[in-house]
C-alpha cells in the first residue's frame, strides 16, 4: 500500500489516521482448533462492532504484508516442547528471522495458548510477543497466557482486543446501524454442545484382545451439524463414577457440599463428575498438593531442574494416585478451586456424511488399566464405552480440522497411514471417495497387535477392496510373530511403489500416536526417498518439508 499521490497537505499527525478501511488483522496458529475458535470469536465481535477485520491461519498469512499492518492480533498455541503448531512454523520462523521487517507503525497483542504441565508453557506466544516489540511494534495491551482451560484468560483478552481495536481504528457510525438483525438459527458448538442419541456402541476387538476398541454411532438428526472427512467430534465427557467416589472417600469429603466456582454453584459430587479433571494430573494441582502435604519428595519433584521426571509423573498419574500416595487435607472449596476444568475430548470422525447422513461414527479405544494399585480410566473413552444405544445421550460438537483434508482434486492418489484407532479418519476418507466417485487411488496402511482380534473394520476394508474403492491395503500385525512388524516396515517394503505414488502427486496422511509412530513413519519416508529417489537424507528431509508446506503430507497425531 502506498500513499495516494495527491495526499492532503495538512497531515494532523505523523501517524496515518485510522480509516475504516484499515482492517484489524488476526493471525492464528492452531493444532487442536482452540486458537482458531478464539480468532473466529474475535472476528465476529469486531465485525458486529463495525470494525473491519481479516483473519488468517498463520500458514496462509502473506508475511510480506506484515510491514503494512496497523493492528495485529496473534492467537497461537504452543506444542509439547515449545514448538509452534505445524501450520504456523513458516510464520513463526519468518517473524524470528532476519527477513522480518521493522514494525514501527504496528500495534499488537498476543494471546498465547498452552498447557502449564509442560515446562515451555506458552513459549511460542511469549517469543512472538517479545520479537514484535523488538521489531519496533507497540503492545496495545499485554499478552495473556492461557492454560488448557483457556476460557477464563481468553475472554478478558478478547474483551480488550475488541475495546482497543475500536478506539484505535474507530467504528464508523454507519455500520452500527448495520448490526446483524436477522436472527441466527441456534447452532451447536463447543459452548453449546448438542445432546446426541447413541445409536450403536459395539466392541470391534475380539474378546481375547488386550484392547477394548469401540465403534460408536451417534445421531445428529435435527442438530443441523455438518462435518467433512478429517473433522473431529468434540465429546463432553463425564468422569467415571468409581473415580469420583474414590476421590471423595480418600479425602473424606461430602459429595453434597455446595461449592461455587466461575459463578456456578454445584454440589461437590457434580463438580467432580462433570466439571473438573480428575483423570489427568496438572502441574498446578500437583504444586498445591505438594505444599499441602509438606512432603519433601514431592517438593523435590516439582523443582524446575526435574522437568523430565515431573513430565513422566504427570503423564502416568491420576489425581487419585497422588491423593493416596501423599495424603493431604483438602476442603471441598479448595479442591474445586485447584482442579482444572474438564475439557471436551476430540475424536477423529470415522464416517462420511455422504455415506451415513445424519449420523457420526467414532472409533474409541477404551483407556482402562491398573496402575499404582488403582484403575486408571480415560475420561471420554470410558464414558463413551459405557453409553448404551437407544438410551443414552452424549453432548457433542463438530471441531473442523482444515489441516487434514482430502485433496481438492479427486483424481489425486492418497496414501493413508493409520495404525490403531488412527485408522478412524481413513474410514471417513474412503467412504467419501467412494460416494463421490473420486478417480484417485486409495492406499491404506493399517497396524495393530493381532490379526485375529484387532483388525479394525476388517470386513469393511475387504468390501472396499472388492468394490475397487480401496486400491491397496497393507497391514502390520506387530505381535503375531517373533519380531515386531509396524506400518513403517510395510512402508519400507513397498518403498518403490510408495515413491512412485508420491512422485505421481499423491498426498500422504498419517494419523495416530504422536510420540513414536509418527516420527518412525517420518523416518521411513526419508529412507524411501533415499532408496528410491536418489536423494541424500538432508534432501529427503527437505522434500518432506516441502510436501508438508504444499499440504500434501498431512498429520493428525496425538
Ligand atoms: P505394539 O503394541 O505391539 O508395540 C497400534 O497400536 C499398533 O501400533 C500396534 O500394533 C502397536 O504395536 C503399534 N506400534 C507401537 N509402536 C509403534 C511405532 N513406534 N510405530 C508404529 N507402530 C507402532
Amino acid at each position: 500500500r502506498s500513499l495516494p499521490v495527491s495526499a492532503p497537505q495538512f497531515q494532523p499527525t505523523a501517524v496515518p489516521q485510522a480509516t475504516p478501511q484499515t482492517p484489524v488483522t488476526v493471525v492464528y496458529g492452531t493444532q487442536t482448533g482452540n486458537s482458531r475458535l478464539l480468532a473466529e470469536r474475535l472476528k465476529q465481535r469486531l465485525e458486529s462492532a463495525g470494525v473491519a477485520v481479516r483473519v488468517f491461519r498463520a500458514g496462509e498469512y502473506p508475511t510480506r504484508e506484515l510491514k503494512n499492518e496497523r493492528v495485529l492480533y496473534v492467537v497461537i498455541s504452543t506444542q509439547g516442547d515449545g514448538d509452534p503448531p505445524d501450520d504456523a512454523r513458516g510464520f513463526f520462523e519468518f517473524v524470528l528471522s532476519k527477513r522480518a521487517p521493522a514494525l514501527n507503525q504496528l500495534q499488537f497483542s498476543v494471546l498465547s495458548l498452552g498447557d502449564s504441565s509442560y515446562p515451555k508453557f506458552c513459549e511460542v506466544g511469549r517469543v512472538l510477543d517479545e520479537r514484535f516489540a523488538q521489531l519496533g511494534a507497540a503492545r496495545l495491551f499485554s499478552r495473556a497466557d492461557c492454560d488448557v482451560d483457556f476460557e477464563p484468560v481468553a475472554e478478558p483478552w478478547l474483551g480488550q482486543a475488541l475495546e482497543r481495536a475500536r478506539t484505535e481504528l474507530g467504528s464508523p457510525v454507519a455500520t452500527v446501524t448495520q448490526l446483524p438483525t436477522a436472527s441466527v438459527a441456534p447452532t451447536f458448538s463447543r459452548e453449546n454442545p448438542y445432546p446426541a442419541q447413541v445409536l450403536a456402541n459395539q466392541r470391534i476387538t475380539g474378546r481375547d484382545a488386550l484392547k477394548d476398541v469401540r465403534h460408536v454411532e451417534l445421531s445428529l438428526e435435527g442438530s443441523g451439524l455438518r462435518y467433512e472427512p478429517g473433522d473431529a467430534l468434540g465429546v463432553v465427557p463425564r468422569n467415571p463414577p468409581e473415580l469420583v467416589d474414590a476421590v471423595l472417600s480418600t479425602l473424606k469429603l461430602d459429595g453434597a457440599t455446595e461449592v461455587s466456582r466461575d459463578g456456578r454453584v454445584l454440589p461437590l459430587h457434580r463438580w467432580l463428575s462433570e466439571g473438573l479433571e480428575i483423570t489427568r494430573l496438572s502441574r498446578p494441582f500437583l504444586t498445591s498438593h505438594a505444599s499441602r502435604s509438606g512432603d519433601k519428595e514431592l517438593e523435590r519433584l516439582i523443582a524446575p531442574e526435574n522437568a523430565a521426571g515431573l513430565r513422566k509423573l504427570l503423564d502416568s498419574h491420576q489425581v487419585i494416585d497422588l491423593l493416596r500416595s501423599h495424603p493431604a487435607e483438602w476442603s471441598a472449596k479448595d479442591l474445586v478451586g485447584a482442579l482444572r476444568r474438564l475439557t471436551p475430548r476430540l475424536y477423529s470422525i470415522a464416517s462420511s456424511q455422504k455415506r451415513v447422513g445424519d449420523e457420526v461414527h467414532l472409533t474409541v479405544a477404551r483407556v482402562d488399566y491398573e496402575a499404582f494399585g488403582t484403575r486408571h480410566f480415560g475420561a471420554a473413552s470410558s464414558y463413551l464405552s459405557t453409553r448404551t444405544a437407544e438410551k443414552d445421550l452424549v453432548e457433542v460438537f463438530i471441531e473442523s480440522n482444515e489441516r487434514f483434508r482430502l485433496p481438492a482434486d479427486p483424481s489425486r492418489d492418497i496414501l493413508m497411514i493409520g495404525p490403531g484407532t488412527g485408522v478412524a479418519p481413513f474410514r471417513a476418507f474412503v467412504q467419501e471417495r467412494a460416494e463421490t466417485g473420486a478417480s484417485g487411488r486409495n492406499w491404506l496402511f493399517f497396524g495393530e497387535q493381532h490379526f485375529r482380534s484387532q483388525f479394525l473394520y476388517q470386513v469393511e476394508w475387504q468390501e472396499a477392496v472388492k468394490k475397487g474403492v480401496l486400491h491397496r491395503l497393507d497391514v502390520a500385525f506387530s505381535r503375531d510373530q517373533g519380531q515386531k512388524v509396524y506400518v513403517q516396515h510395510r512402508l519400507r517394503e513397498k518403498g518403490r511403489d510408495v515413491h512412485a505414488w508420491l512422485e505421481g502427486g499423491a498426498s500422504i496422511y498419517v494419523c495416530g500416536e504422536a510420540q513414536r509412530m509418527a516420527p518412525d513413519v517420518h523416518e521411513a519416508l526419508i529412507d524411501i526417498y533415499v532408496a528410491h529417489g536418489g536423494k541424500s537424507r538432508e534432501e529427503a528431509r527437505a522434500h518432506l518439508e516441502t510436501l508438508r508446506e504444499q499440504q500434501r503430507y498431512l498429520r493428525d497425531v496425538y
